[in-house]
């Protein structure tokens, strides 16, 4: 744009960031596979959207060190770039490939629907042996209709592991809706809700779930309309997805430049808040690896451990990518920790922009701001 300054430009793009609730509904922000599972702590879509025009072109690849739900992933391949990412949380792993992974939608159709069909007819499974954490936030009849449905995975995965995978994911978001808890507190609920409540949300009194198997049904039409709805959209380009810590990453492809969402000291565990995909599915937990989970507090000196984490983090990624590759971090950098932590690992701050932030739902709902920092490698 001629005769525009970088700050003026970059002044426009804070602009367009903080959309109204008008300028980008509920439903374009989770439009097709972004909302195959709730995720705490994801970034939306348009945002890395508008990066990539900016900042990649199509035939380049970008890395995501901190891969989560795979927002960067999916946007990446819709918009024609190569995509590699590491998260160390192993279902956040799984539910990134199946996000990217290209199907042959009528075989994975009927294997899901036939691997619903098997559950139906042999539910509830013996929960007998199933682990305590289980039987203590699931009523039997659900966590047999639960476990029913991951012993039909467990035969379909013999056949066809990707849509093995895909009806984990299915799984796991049933498994969500059907924990003894609460309407209003199913982000982070802290104990098992066995007896009827008074709902804040419904503003009457409300009883837990006793099924899964309503839950395994809807989300299984809902995953596969979504798939079939970025299916439209994918591009050839490769995904790939490593469950590894980003500190230590060796990537396979080379990447062009980074979009990324780190995770903040103390605001988030990321592996506890799918519990119940661990306990199902037998994921390695690789908890002790998080950085700045909100296990390990706020304290002076976990958020030294995160500035040194993230510059191990930054470091590793900076020595794989060209010099001059831009650098894009979303984070609510409350505490103004990335001007060092970018400083001392070789990544040049080109603008910090301002995002208003209006969550609308749950228990962390309220407005608040975060920053996108516009960063260029050494
Ligand atoms: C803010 S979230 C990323 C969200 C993502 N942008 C999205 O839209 O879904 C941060 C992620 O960093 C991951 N993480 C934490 N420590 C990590 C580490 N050492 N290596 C790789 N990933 C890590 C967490 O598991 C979490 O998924």
């Amino acid at each position: 744009m001629p005769g525009r300054t970088q700050a003026a430009l970059y002044a426009e793009i804070d602009l367009e960031l903080s959309w109204s609730e008008e300028e980008l509904p509920q439903t374009e922000r989770t439009k097709h596979v972004h909302s195959l599972h709730p995720y705490l702590g994801k970034f939306i879509p348009q945002l890395v959207e508008t990066f990539l025009r900016r900042h990649f072109r199509p035939g380049d690849c970008v890395f995501d060190p901190f891969v989560g739900s795979g927002t960067t992933l999916v946007e990446a391949n819709a918009f024609g770039a190569h995509a590699v990412g590491c998260d160390v949380s192993a279902f956040n792993c799984l539910l990134s490939r199946v996000k990217t992974s290209a199907y042959s939608l009528g075989s994975l159709e009927l294997a899901l629907k036939g691997a619903l069909e098997e559950a139906r007819r042999s539910a509830p499974a013996d929960a007998a042996d199933a682990g305590a954490w289980l039987r203590s936030w699931y009523s039997e009849r659900a966590l047999g209709e639960l476990l029913a449905y991951r012993a039909a995975l467990d035969g379909l995965d013999r056949l066809d592991r990707a849509a093995a995978d895909v009806g984990r994911v299915v799984l796991s978001r049933a498994a969500r809706s059907a924990r003894l808890t609460t309407h209003f507190d199913l982000d982070l609920p802290r104990v098992p809700q066995r007896q009827p409540y008074w709902c804040h949300k419904h503003r009457r009194t409300c009883r837990p779930v006793d099924e899964a198997m309503k839950f395994l049904r809807r989300y299984t039409a809902d995953t596969i309309r979504r798939l079939r709805e970025f299916a439209a959209l994918r591009t050839p380009a490769e995904v790939v997805v490593l469950h590894a810590d980003a500190r230590r990453v060796e990537l396979p492809l080379r990447p062009s430049g980074i979009v990324t969402s780190p995770p903040y000291p103390g605001l988030i565990d990321y592996h506890e808040q799918h519990r119940y995909s661990y306990e199902l599915l037998g994921l390695r937990d690789r908890s002790a690896d998080e950085i700045g989970a909100a296990a390990r507090g706020r304290s002076r000196q976990s958020v030294r451990a995160y500035v040194e984490d993230m510059v191990a983090v930054l470091a590793n990624a900076r020595a794989q990518l060209p010099a001059g590759a831009p650098v894009i971090v979303v984070v609510d950098d409350s505490r103004d920790l990335y001007p060092e932590i970018l400083a001392r690992s070789g990544v040049g701050l080109e603008a910090r922009l301002t995002r208003h932030v209006n969550r609308r739902t749950g228990r962390r709902a309220g407005e608040y701001y975060e920053h996108v920092l516009v960063c260029r490698t050494a």
